[in-house]
């Protein structure tokens, strides 16, 4: 099964649909509006793209039996019943009413979707009930976002990620079939490969960028969500010491960058009273992760979490360089 991300209206186009699944996305605020309108009990929502189009098609229904909708500019089209606020369509004002909408960026997307085999409208609010959706589809999958004036929206790519996210969450081994480059891998026979990149959260390592290398940072094991002091205490804490015995987190003989090298980073994350091991102890740790004073939390606390960055001959300091000399330089 094909996915295809439109992050702009751009990316979108000379997309055939026919037999596809396309979703629209505005999070802001087309598609929002359009699922709290469903939610409210509306009959249905008819997308047009400007407000001429939505008077002629006002004066096909009976009046009562339709309310005209929408925005320009982000501010209500005088003459209209609603504008594009997702918290104006109540029950007490859309049940049982025909909705014609029309947005600057948002309805185009939907029109979009309308020429798909199958459409559908998503927003933050009801992402994943869309991604069940999509999957009971059984078809390609292309993602329409709305964007801002052509251009890129934040909002939108998040909610597509996280709709992508959630079609492929118990799936991830599709993408040997889904991504062009995984077949191509795979012909090519670097199956073995494809199957050790498509794992997910295997591992806490975060490699990052030093000047000119990647070299291995904190690991962030603490659950997605959780912020703040609690979060970096409960952070095992990587350090620069070269020790006798550290856990190896890459391969003995990965290639030398600047800056620490694999078999220089360690993990503490030793509460007090564990007992001894080889390496570095607690009382070798120098440097507080978390600043003093911050609010006290259930669990580790801030003074409890170290991170250690001292390199024999007592050198500090966070990717501290290697004494000149050293051969990785
Ligand atoms: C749009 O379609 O451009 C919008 O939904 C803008 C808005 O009213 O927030």
């Amino acid at each position: 099964m094909r996915v295809h991300v439109a992050l702009t209206p751009a990316d979108a186009s000379g997309l055939a649909l026919d037999g596809w699944a396309a979703i629209a996305v505005d999070v802001l605020r087309a598609t929002t509006t359009v699922v709290a309108a469903c939610a409210a009990g509306c009959v249905r929502i008819i997308p047009v793209t400007d407000s001429g189009a939505a008077r002629e098609r006002a004066a096909l229904f009976t009046a009562g039996e339709v309310l005209m909708a929408g925005e320009r500019g982000g501010e209500p089209i005088p003459g209209f019943h609603l504008g594009n606020s997702p918290l104006e369509f109540t029950p007490e004002r859309v049940r049982g009413r025909t909705i014609l909408l029309t947005t600057t960026n948002g309805t185009a997307a939907m029109l979009g979707a309308g020429s798909a085999g199958a459409g559908a409208v998503a927003a933050l609010t009801n992402v994943s009930a869309v991604a069940r959706w999509a999957l009971a589809q059984g078809r390609d999958l292309a993602v329409l976002c709305s964007g801002d004036d052509g251009s890129f929206s934040l909002e939108d790519a998040v909610c597509a990620g996280l709709l992508v996210s959630r079609y492929y969450a118990t799936r991830i081994g599709d993408l040997r079939h889904a991504s062009r480059w995984a077949r191509r891998l795979a012909r090519k026979g670097h199956s073995a490969d494809v199957d050790a990149c498509l794992r997910r959260d295997v591992t806490d390592m975060v490699p990052v960028v030093e000047a000119d290398a990647i070299v291995p940072g904190p690991a962030a094991s603490a659950p997605l969500g959780t912020e703040g002091p609690r979060q970096k205490a409960s952070c095992a804490v990587i350090g620069a010491v070269r020790a006798p015995t550290p856990p190896a987190q890459f391969p003995e003989g990965s290639p030398r960058t600047a800056g620490p090298q694999p078999r220089d980073v360690l993990r503490l994350a030793l509460p007090e009273g564990s007992p001894r091991t080889a390496g570095p102890q607690p009382h070798d740790v120098l440097r507080l992760a978390v600043p003093e004073g911050s609010p006290p939390t259930a669990g580790p606390q801030p003074r409890d979490v170290l991170r250690l960055a001292v390199r024999p001959g007592g050198r500090f300091g966070r990717g501290a360089r290697p004494p000149s000399g050293d051969p990785s330089r």
